[in-house]
C-alpha cells in the first residue's frame, strides 16, 4: 500500500539525491529511477486500518474497559504517544471528553490517526442519522408528529456524536523536547506504552522530563494516567540503536521506582495501580495501569 504522504516523501528524497548529485545521470540513470519508483510504490508502509478492523482493534482494547468516564466527561486531555490514535478516538467517542489531543513523534502514524479520525467520524454519524431516522419514524407512527431534536446527542453528556472532527486533533511533536506554552493546560494526562521508549532514546533525562512536563501542563487535582512497561520489556528493545544501548545500560530510575519518583519528586499527591485487582484472564493486562492525581 502507499499513500500519497509517503510517496511525496520518498520523491523528494529522490530529488536530494539527484540535487546532491547522488547517481541518477548517466546510462544507468533512468533505470535507476525506474527501480526507485517502483520500490516506492510497492513497499511495506504502515498499516491504514479498515472501518471494520478499527471498530474490532477499540472493542478489544482491554484497557478502555478499566477507563472511567467520570475521569473524561467535559474534560480537556491530552494523549502522549496516541500512534494511530484509536485510543485517543475512543476516549472522545465513549467517554465524551471536551478536547483530546493526540501526539506522536512519528509524523506518518500522525497522519494515520487523521484518517482514522475521519473514517470512524463518518461512520458514527451514518450510524447517528440512520438511528435519527428510525426514531423519527417510529414518534411518526407513535405521536402522529416529528421529535423536536434534529443533532444527535449522547444521552449523558449532551454532546453531538458527530463532532469528532471539532474534539479530537493530533500533531506529530516530540513530548521530550517540546516547548510547553503557559497557556497549554489538561485535566488528564495519558501516557500508555511510551515511558520505555522515551527512557530508551533519552534515559534517565528523558524520562524526569517527561514526569515533569506532565506535572507542569495538568490543572491542579488533573489526573495522569500511566502505563509504564515493566523493566524486562526493555530487554527486548535496547539494542535498536547505540543510544539506546547506551542508555539502557546507564539507568537508574527503574520502572518499579516510577511510583516513588512520582510521588516523592515530582509532587503527585495520591497514586492507585487501577489493574492490580483484576484477574489477568479477564482484562488481558500483564502490566500496571497507574492513575495518579495532582
Ligand atoms: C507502543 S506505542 C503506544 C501507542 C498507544 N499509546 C497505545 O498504548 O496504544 C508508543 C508510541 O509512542 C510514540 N513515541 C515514542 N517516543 C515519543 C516521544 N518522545 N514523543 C511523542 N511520542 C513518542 C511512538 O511513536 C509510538 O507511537
Amino acid at each position: 500500500m502507499c499513500s500519497p504522504s509517503n510517496l511525496s516523501l520518498d520523491f523528494r528524497i529522490l530529488l536530494t539525491l539527484k540535487e546532491r548529485g547522488l547517481g541518477l545521470s548517466g546510462t544507468l540513470g533512468p533505470y535507476i529511477s525506474i527501480v526507485f519508483i517502483l520500490l516506492v510504490l510497492f513497499q511495506p508502509t504502515y498499516h491504514v486500518l479498515n472501518s471494520k478492523e478499527i471498530c474490532k482493534e477499540v472493542k478489544e482494547d482491554p484497557r478502555l474497559k478499566v477507563f472511567k468516564k467520570e475521569w473524561f466527561e467535559g474534560k480537556d486531555c491530552l494523549d502522549i504517544g496516541c500512534n494511530q490514535g484509536l485510543i485517543t478516538i475512543s476516549i472522545a467517542k465513549e467517554y465524551c471528553c471536551r478536547s483530546i489531543r493526540g501526539i506522536d513523534i512519528d509524523a506518518n502514524l500522525v497522519n494515520s490517526a487523521y484518517w482514522n479520525l475521519k473514517r470512524i467520524s463518518k461512520l458514527v454519524s451514518t450510524s447517528s442519522q440512520s438511528s435519527i431516522a428510525s426514531e423519527s419514524e417510529l414518534s411518526k407512527r407513535v405521536n402522529g408528529s416529528l421529535e423536536q431534536s434534529t443533532v444527535p446527542t449522547n444521552e449523558d453528556s449532551g454532546l453531538p456524536q458527530n463532532d469528532l472532527l471539532n474534539r479530537v486533533s493530533f500533531q506529530k511533536e516530540n513530548f521530550v523536547e517540546r516547548v510547553c506554552p503557559h497557556s497549554e493546560e489538561y485535566d488528564v494526562i495519558l501516557c500508555l506504552s511510551v515511558s520505555k521508549w522515551i527512557h530508551l532514546n533519552w534515559g534517565d533525562d528523558g524520562l524526569v522530563t517527561l514526569f515533569s512536563n506532565v506535572w507542569r501542563l495538568l490543572r491542579p487535582g488533573g489526573i495522569f494516567v500511566l502505563e509504564p512497561q515493566p523493566w524486562k520489556s526493555y530487554q527486548k528493545n535496547y539494542r535498536v540503536s547505540e543510544t539506546a544501548t547506551f542508555n539502557y545500560n546507564n539507568i537508574v530510575f527503574y520502572p518499579c521506582l516510577f511510583q516513588e519518583i512520582l510521588l516523592d519528586k515530582i509532587g503527585f499527591k495520591t497514586v492507585e495501580n487501577i489493574t492490580e485487582s483484576l484477574p489477568g484472564s479477564v482484562t488481558g493486562f500483564d502490566r500496571p495501569i497507574f492513575v495518579l492525581r495532582k
